[in-house]
Formats: C-alpha cells, sequence, structure tokens
C-alpha cells in the first residue's frame, strides 16, 4: 500500500485484478509471426474504435509515436508540431536521432495551435527549405494542462493539411479523455487524422502498451518500423490481454478522473499565494505556478512530498498535479491542507 498522496502521473496507475486475471489466463502465440490471438483481438478492437482500418500494438507512447512519423516522413522532411508537445519536448529527440527529420515547432495557447499559425509555419517549395512532411496535434495536450482540442479546430487544422497535401498525426495518448471532455467518441477526433498513438498505460490502467491505428497499409509499414525499432514482441498477448481490459472496463471511470481534477483546482485556486487559471482545467491534468511563494518549483515539491503529497515540476515555478486511479475524491481536502501549510509559511 502506499503510503503518500500520489498525484504525479496517470502512467502509476496499477494494472486492476480483472487485468491481472485477463493476463494470466490469456491465449498467446508469437506476435512478430502474427500469431497472437490477444494481441490481435487488441488490435482488432483498438482499430475499430478509433475507426480506423488497422492498428497495431506497441510496448510505449514513444515508440507509436516514432513509428508513426517514421512511416510517414523521409530524412530532411520537416515535422511541424507544437512547440511544448511530447514528441518535441519529452522523446528525447528521436525524430531526428532516429528519423533525420527537422521539427518545426508552433508555439500554441496553453499548447493547443492555431490553425493559422500551422499554415503559415508550412513552407513554399522553395530550394533552400527542408520540405513539409507531416502536422502533429496532441490532444490531450500534457505540457497545456490537459488542455483540449475542439472538433471545429480540428477540422481547421484538417482542411489546412489539406490545402497542403499534407498527412496528420495525433498524439492521442489521452484522447479518451479528450473524447469524454469534448462529450464525444474517439473515433470522431480521429477522424481528422491519418494516424493515431494513444496509451493503454495512463488512466486507462494498463501495465504497458500503447496502440497506433491508421490506415491498412499505413499500419503494414508501421509494422516494418517497430521490428526495426525493437518493438517486435513475442508472446505479447499477456500484456495486450490488459488492453482489451482497458478498452472495454476502464475508459467511462475517466469522467471521475476529471471530476476530482476540477475540485482540486478550485480548492487549490482558493489558497493564497496559488495562481491557477482554472479554465485550462478541462480533464485530469492541473498545472498551477507558485513564483509568488518566492521559493522554485524544486523546493516546493520537495516540500510537499515530505508531507506526503506528490507532484511533479514544471521548472522553474510551475507544478503539475495528475488525477487517475491512484487518487480519490477524499484525498483532496489532505492535498488542500498540505498546500495551504506551505503557502503560508512561505508568504510570511
Ligand atoms: C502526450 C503524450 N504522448 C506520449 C507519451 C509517451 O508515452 P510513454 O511514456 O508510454 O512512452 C506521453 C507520456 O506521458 C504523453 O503524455
Amino acid at each position: 500500500m502506499k503510503d503518500y498522496i500520489e498525484l504525479r502521473s496517470d502512467t502509476t496507475t496499477h494494472p486492476t485484478e480483472e487485468m491481472r486475471e485477463a493476463m494470466r489466463s490469456a491465449p498467446v502465440g508469437d506476435d512478430v509471426f502474427g500469431e497472437d490471438p490477444t494481441v490481435n483481438a487488441l488490435e482488432a478492437l483498438a482499430a475499430s474504435k478509433m475507426g480506423k482500418e488497422a492498428a497495431l500494438f506497441v510496448p510505449s507512447g514513444t515508440m507509436g509515436n516514432i513509428t508513426a512519423l517514421l512511416t510517414h516522413c523521409k530524412r530532411g522532411d520537416e515535422v511541424i508540431l507544437e512547440s511544448e508537445c511530447h514528441i518535441y519536448y519529452y522523446e528525447v529527440g528521436g525524430l531526428s536521432a532516429l528519423g533525420g527529420m527537422v521539427p518545426r515547432p508552433v508555439r500554441g495557447e496553453n499548447g493547443l495551435m492555431e490553425p493559422d499559425d500551422v499554415e503559415a509555419s508550412i513552407r513554399s517549395a522553395n530550394i533552400h527549405y527542408a520540405p513539409p512532411g507531416l502536422i502533429c496535434v496532441e490532444n490531450t495536450h500534457n505540457r497545456g494542462g490537459g488542455t483540449v482540442y475542439g472538433l471545429e479546430r480540428l477540422a481547421e487544422i484538417k482542411a489546412v493539411a489539406n490545402r497542403h497535401g499534407l498527412p496528420m498525426h495525433l498524439d492521442g495518448a489521452r484522447i479518451f479523455n479528450a473524447a469524454i471532455a469534448l462529450g464525444t467518441d474517439v473515433s470522431r477526433i480521429a477522424s481528422y487524422f491519418d494516424s493515431v498513438q494513444f496509451c493503454l498505460s495512463k488512466g486507462l490502467s494498463a501495465p504497458v502498451g500503447s496502440v497506433l491505428a491508421g490506415g491498412k497499409d499505413y499500419i503494414a509499414r508501421a509494422r516494418k518500423y517497430r521490428k526495426m525499432l525493437g518493438g517486435g514482441m513475442r508472446q505479447a498477448g499477456i500484456i495486450a490481454a490488459a488492453g482489451i481490459v482497458a478498452l472495454e472496463k476502464m475508459v467511462d471511470r475517466l469522467a471521475d478522473d476529471h471530476a476530482n481534477a476540477r475540485a482540486l483546482a478550485l480548492g487549490l485556486s482558493r489558497i493564497p499565494g496559488i495562481e491557477l487559471d482554472l479554465s485550462t482545467v478541462v480533464t485530469n491534468i492541473v498545472v498551477f505556478d507558485v513564483s509568488r511563494l518566492g521559493i522554485g518549483s524544486e523546493a516546493f515539491a520537495e516540500q510537499l512530498s515530505a508531507d506526503g503529497v506528490r507532484m511533479t515540476t514544471r521548472p522553474p515555478h510551475k507544478i503539475r498535479a495528475v488525477t487517475s486511479r491512484m487518487f480519490t475524491a477524499e484525498e483532496i481536502p489532505t492535498v488542500l491542507e498540505k498546500t495551504a501549510k506551505i503557502c503560508t509559511k512561505h508568504l510570511g
């Protein structure tokens, strides 16, 4: 049992008992030969949920994204993406290191790009320029604070992509959170994209795994890149079984995480010394600023952790709290009390 309150990330979620049981009894085969029935079932289920022809099970969101990019682009192509998105910020520069691609960052507001800015970043066929190869969107946007692109904005970005003949990739690590926030189906969000990566191992609570979905030919080519990256797994049905439970049983409860994030954010916003824009709290991520306390985010997070509440830092002055199954509504008052204690101490 944990002896602290967990708000660092929804990646900390443990598998449910039902997942463990499904893993124990999963029929398996060699997935590199295409013979694992449980992986095949997960890929078929994921493709149908995303409204795509096919899907590919991958060990992580990072591998799903780099596989997607390698399949869309060739070396020297420019990848248009938001300047704080996960692919650019947190994936070890894989697009350049492994794929020879050139990132072309577009600044968004709380992670959300304006269609006009996306269009302005697409360069002409001038001999000096790297050719544009792909537009990436992240929904929900992690560093933006779990912010969500609405369908209208996605349609406008898609129209930009169409005008320039560019494919679109969605880093939908938390696409199910986005769908719940928008009151729509994931397949509607996915419909604007040629490829979609989503994670089973975040709020959906599977221990391992992500899925890349897209057209049949595209996924066949992606399968080869997954192998190149070392992501060809063998009796992977053991982990895919948990992914099936994640998709069938764990989606609706994400609304609880959103409600908890909202209640937490509301309480935090009332604590003197904390700055928090409530309008950005629409899913399971809460970001707030502690600069008024005269301490940095590292010091704040350390003091909170020493008192039994774990959050992550967004240096120099921001803190991130993420709600998940590892956090309950009953823990909110304790978090608020311990946060207020630190704020009182530093405000003097
Ligand atoms: C938006 C986004 N994309 C991709 C990933 C990568 O997932 P993984 O940690 O499984 O590689 C994450 C992980 O936090 C994420 O937040």
